[in-house]
């Protein structure tokens, strides 16, 4: 009762500052070429050195080669940093910072996935404010409006090409420090289905996963508002009928596009509300057994629904009405077909049931952490650590 009334004291004091948030306002090219019509746009905006934050791994296939070229022609001198790796550290963005420095830059523009775009954002905020990065860490660190700012996701799952902030490691602990503030929205944003064809289908099914759980922690946060609520239904209808095609078929250009402006909406969703319970256990399950993002979130988010359905069935229910797999008036009964059609779409992505490195020794420090990390959050309802544990044991597989 105690936890349960702190808790709606925070989120009273947190929604009092959110509602002060400016709203977020960018430029979205979408469609094939739109990397290209990003590129014109910079240079119209009078950038002449601008820095490319990448991984090796995207520059070795030769993606950013195009892109350079074009900004090349348009008279845009490019320096690309490929130094960024899975969960970026703050040494990364000293880096990342390093090769800004030397070449002058006068703007930004990540490309990649959400580890590239968080680095990159964090490098254009720290290139205003100091170079001292690891300053940034925390909420609305960012005084100065970061150094002009442009992004392109290689997959459609984070959102972070529209979000409030970065996830950036600590680079002795690699515990997690969350960058936010709302001048990190970038200026602009291609989403160029394009550079998405290659995606290989675990990966597109993952961050599809990742992409639709915001999607549906936004819809049932209490702080979701109409706004979010149109994103995120936009969202879940289009991952529901696009997911399964591009996963099958990785160069089906229309799905990819439609992927991709979803993950978008459900990045722009959840700049209203915040994540969830799904993903206060899923970065557990990332801590502990390194567990990629998506997968974890798919794994365990019916598991977590079904927990919650006393607090969120109505809104599951209302899921289930509007994309047409439910007609019942009874919300328990239409909520459960909508966790039955999660079930169903990560079976047909091939994802498992559970996970296989799970250890019940380790329940006691997954459940704790989640169940703090739930408290920081607008959920439907607290989780408590009996009911993390119970969840946790849904996901051990048979051995
Ligand atoms: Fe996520």
């Amino acid at each position: 009762m105690l936890k349960t009334a702190i808790h709606k004291i925070y989120l009273t004091l947190m929604a009092t500052v959110v509602r002060f948030m400016p709203p977020d306002v960018f430029t979205l090219f979408a469609g094939e070429s739109s990397s290209k019509q990003l590129a014109r746009h910079i240079a119209n905006h009078g950038s002449r050195r601008l820095l490319i934050v990448s991984d090796k791994p995207l520059v070795d296939l030769g993606l950013i080669t195009p892109i350079v070229e074009e900004c090349k022609g348009l008279g845009i001198e490019c320096q690309v940093f490929d130094g960024v790796l899975p969960d970026p550290t703050f040494n990364i963005v000293d880096d990342g910072l390093e090769v800004f420095k030397s070449h002058n830059a006068d703007a930004v523009l990540a490309i990649g996935g959400g580890s590239s775009i968080d680095t990159g954002k964090t490098i254009a905020s720290a290139a205003t404010n100091g170079f001292e990065p690891r300053k940034l860490a925390g909420y609305f660190k960012v005084k100065i409006p970061p150094i002009p700012l442009y992004a392109i996701p290689t997959t459609s799952g984070t959102g972070s090409e529209v979000t409030k902030g970065a996830v950036i490691a600590d680079s002795d602990t690699h515990l997690k420090a969350y960058v936010a503030d709302p001048k990190m929205v970038p200026l602009a944003v291609a989403l160029d289905p394009g550079l998405l064809t290659g995606m290989p289908p675990a990966i597109t099914a993952a961050t599809g996963m990742d992409a639709l759980t915001h999607a549906i922690e936004a819809y049932i946060s209490v702080w979701c508002n109409p706004r979010c609520e149109r994103y995120a239904l936009s969202a879940i209808k289009m991952i529901f009928a696009q997911l399964p095609t591009a996963y099958s078929e990785g160069s089906n250009i229309a799905a990819r596009e439609q992927l991709s402006l979803a993950a978008c909406y459900a990045g722009l969703a959840i700049n209203d509300t915040n994540i969830g319970n799904v993903h206060a256990l899923a970065h557990q399950l990332g801590r502990v057994y390194s567990t990629p993002h998506g997968l974890a979130n798919a794994i365990v988010l019916p598991y977590v629904l079904e927990t919650m359905i006393d607090a969120c069935g109505p809104r599951l229910a209302s899921l289930a009405r509007e994309l047409s797999f439910s007609d019942s008036r009874d919300d328990n009964e239409a909520a459960k077909v909508f966790i039955s059609k999660v079930v169903e779409l990560n079976s047909i992505l091939n994802i498992p049931t559970g996970l296989d490195k799970l250890a019940r020794s380790d329940f006691g420090d997954i459940a704790k952490a989640a169940t703090k990390e739930g408290s920081l959050l607008p959920v439907p309802r607290l989780m408590n650590k009996s009911e993390f544990d119970s969840v946790l044991e849904r996901c051990l597989l048979p051995s």
